[in-house]
Order: structure tokens, then C-alpha cells, then sequence
């Protein structure tokens, strides 16, 4: 009786009719139901239908200045090594020995070749098969069709992205306007100066929903972020695989109430000389660009109930090169890592309460635009709604 009773409720976990509340305007819409972010299977679909098939932010290039340079991630269950070929390009592989599938590399750091430790094939930092011992009697082998499976990698601003799908359109389109909406932070001459990692106990999605909506802000970030002064956020026109909040305001958004930073940038135009953008690219990737700094939130799923977080903040290079750098950084490292432990503790929290089996969908404000945004994207993939 009771394994019915599982597999009608996973069945009905890609019925679009089970998510007819979600598809209404904000104001009459649910929540998605909490099955969305515990259960294997709906995780399962999403990898399928998102994460194997859009561009996924890996972060800054300067994490690999130098040719040889790599490090390897495991993105939605694949290993992957990310290098910095010998001609200066950066490639990602699939992490994966072609001999008899050993992982290949680990870590991160420098290297002129990847030589695996079971039988010792070895791959140039191009991925070319440069040595594969006792090979010699093996007919019809040619080291030449050997190569690392490449992984495509594409780069906006100094910004990394991923795409596992070979016939996925150029990462510039899939951004749309974006690009050219933030143009005057001019990301490419910014420098990653710090990236610091989380393990998670929640949902992916939990966590971007939390970063896309100012209404916990007064209660999770209440002796914090809650002091800083400025209009209600409102959600962005998008054209492209994102959306986006601006606040209008005055002052630095990295720094805490009644701190003092670097300077801003005085090439700012638009938008972003009023206040803070704080984009959510699709899937998983939120930024906040603010008036001396941008810092980005980068979600790997790990699981159902599991997300490994990156933060990285990046500064305009001539704020990096001041004197007094290092010290006036502590304060915007102090504001993070005050924020972001509140972010990730309600989040957790937000997981367990939704693994009751007495959770139920809830209903949303106006305050959350984004949050029912972000729910309608996701089901437009996991129900296989996309053009
Ligand atoms: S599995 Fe890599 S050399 Fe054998
Ligand atoms: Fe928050």
C-alpha cells in the first residue's frame, strides 16, 4: 500500500496540473511544493533538464592565471578539470581517465601534464594522450584519438561558465542583455581577491530564493544588513536566462552600516550609479554589484538536500593596488562573513521544516517577485515547457 502511495506521489511530481497554483499570477500563486526540494527524483529531472543543459557559472579566470594552471570540481555529479592550456586558452575536460575511466586529477594547482595514478596514461594540459605504457600491441590504436573528452567552456568579463549540452547556443546569447546592462562595472578589469566555500544541508533552490527576495531581510539580517538605508528592491525587465533586482541607494551595499570602504567606481553609468543590482543568472549564480565591488553567491548541487556554496569577491584592480588594501578589505569580509552564515542558517533551517511530511505549499508577497519567477523557470524546464 504504502509503495503506491510513493510511486502515485512521484508521478504526479511531473504532472503540470500538480503545479496549476504555481502557474498563477504572483499575488494567487503557491509556493512550490515541498516534494520540490527533498525529493531524488524531482532533483534527478532538474539535473537532467537544467544543469546538463545551460551555461553553469564556475567562477573568475584569475583563479588560473598561468598556462598549466587547473582545478577540478564535481558540477551536478560530473568531475571535471578546468586548465589553462599551454597557448593561454582555458578548457574544462571531463575528468574521467579514457584508459579505464579513473578520475584523472584532483585539487587543484600547476602542472605540465595529468598523468593518471592506476596505470599511468598521461594528457598534456591540452588534453592530448602523451603516454599510455604497454599500449604498443594494442591494435589499432592511435594515441591521437585518445584526447580528454572536452567539456565546452565559454567566458564573459572574466567570468567562467559551463556547458555540459554539445548543442547548448553560445553562452552571449543565453545571457541576452545582461552583459550589456552591467557594461559599466566593467567586471574585466576587476580582480577575484577572496573565495570561500560552504557545504550546505538544503536545496539548491532554497538558497537562490532566499538571495532573491529583501523581505527576510529585516528579520534573518536583523542587527545587520536590516541598517542599511535605501528604496524597496524591484524586480528587472530580462531579456535573457536571468533576472534581476535593483535597489536604488546611496553607499557601498558590501559594507556594513557606519563603515567606510574604498572609493567607487567613477565610470558607473545608468542603473548602476543609483544603487545595487543583484542578478540571479540561471540556473544557480546570483551577483550583487554594488558602487566599489561586486561579489557573487555560486550554487554547485550536490544532492537533493545538499549545495556547496562559493563566494567570491572581486574588486576594480587599482582599488587592489592601494596601500591600505588589505587592511580596508577586513570590513567587506566582516559584512560577508556575518551575512552569508545568516543566509545559509535560515536556509538550513527552511530545509528541514519543508522534509516534514506535514509541510505544505504556502502562498507568496509582493515582496517576493522573484521568488515566483525563479519557481516558474524551473517548472518551465522540469516539464519540459522550454523552447
Ligand atoms: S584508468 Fe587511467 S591509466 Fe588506467
Ligand atoms: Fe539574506
Amino acid at each position: 500500500m504504502h509503495d503506491i502511495a510513493i510511486a502515485r506521489e512521484e508521478s504526479a511530481l511531473f504532472r503540470p496540473e500538480t503545479y496549476t497554483a504555481v502557474r498563477r499570477p504572483l499575488l494567487e500563486s503557491s509556493t512550490l511544493p515541498p516534494q520540490c526540494y527533498t525529493s531524488p527524483e524531482f532533483y534527478k529531472r532538474e539535473v537532467q533538464t537544467i544543469f546538463m543543459q545551460v551555461w553553469n557559472f564556475i567562477g573568475r579566470d584569475d583563479r588560473i592565471p598561468n598556462a598549466g594552471d587547473y582545478f577540478t570540481i564535481e558540477f551536478a555529479g560530473v568531475p571535471v578539470i578546468v586548465v589553462r592550456g599551454s597557448d593561454g586558452d582555458i578548457r574544462a575536460f571531463a575528468n574521467t581517465c579514457r584508459h579505464r575511466g579513473s578520475l584523472l586529477a584532483q585539487g587543484e594547482g600547476n602542472c605540465r601534464a595529468f598523468r593518471c595514478s592506476y596505470h599511468s596514461w598521461t594528457y598534456d594540459v591540452d588534453g592530448a594522450l602523451i603516454a599510455a605504457p604497454q599500449m604498443d600491441q594494442t591494435k589499432g590504436f592511435d594515441p591521437a584519438e585518445w584526447h580528454l573528452t572536452a567539456i565546452r567552456l565559454e567566458r564573459w568579463a572574466g567570468f567562467m561558465f559551463l556547458n555540459f549540452d554539445s548543442q547548448a547556443r553560445p553562452l552571449m546569447q543565453y545571457l541576452g542583455d545582461l552583459p550589456d546592462k552591467l557594461d559599466s562595472y566593467r567586471f574585466q578589469d576587476m580582480v577575484c581577491v577572496r573565495r570561500k566555500e560552504y557545504d550546505l544541508a538544503c536545496n539548491w533552490k532554497i538558497y537562490v530564493e532566499n538571495a532573491m527576495e529583501a523581505y527576510h531581510i529585516s528579520t534573518v539580517h536583523r542587527s545587520t544588513l536590516s541598517r542599511q538605508k535605501g528604496k524597496p528592491s524591484e524586480a528587472q525587465p530580462a531579456d535573457g536566462q536571468y533576472c534581476a533586482l535593483f535597489k536604488e541607494h546611496k553607499g557601498s551595499r558590501a559594507l556594513l552600516e557606519g563603515d567606510t570602504g574604498f572609493p567607487e567606481m567613477d565610470h558607473l553609468r545608468d542603473l548602476a550609479a543609483q544603487g545595487s543590482w543583484y542578478p540571479l543568472l540561471y540556473p544557480s549564480t546570483m551577483f550583487g554589484c554594488t558602487y566599489d565591488c561586486m561579489w557573487w553567491l555560486e550554487l554547485h548541487p550536490m544532492g537533493p538536500e545538499k549545495t556547496k556554496l562559493i563566494v567570491g569577491s572581486s574588486f576594480p584592480r587599482a582599488t587592489t593596488e592601494r596601500a591600505d588594501f588589505e587592511e580596508v578589505v577586513k570590513r567587506y569580509y566582516k559584512r560577508w562573513d556575518i551575512s552569508i552564515p545568516e543566509d545559509n542558517g535560515i536556509s538550513e533551517l527552511q530545509q528541514r521544516g519543508l522534509a516534514s511530511p506535514f509541510a505544505k505549499p504556502g502562498r507568496l508577497s509582493h515582496a517576493e517577485p522573484l521568488v515566483h519567477t525563479f519557481g516558474n523557470w524551473v517548472l518551465d524546464h522540469v516539464l519540459g515547457v522550454t523552447g
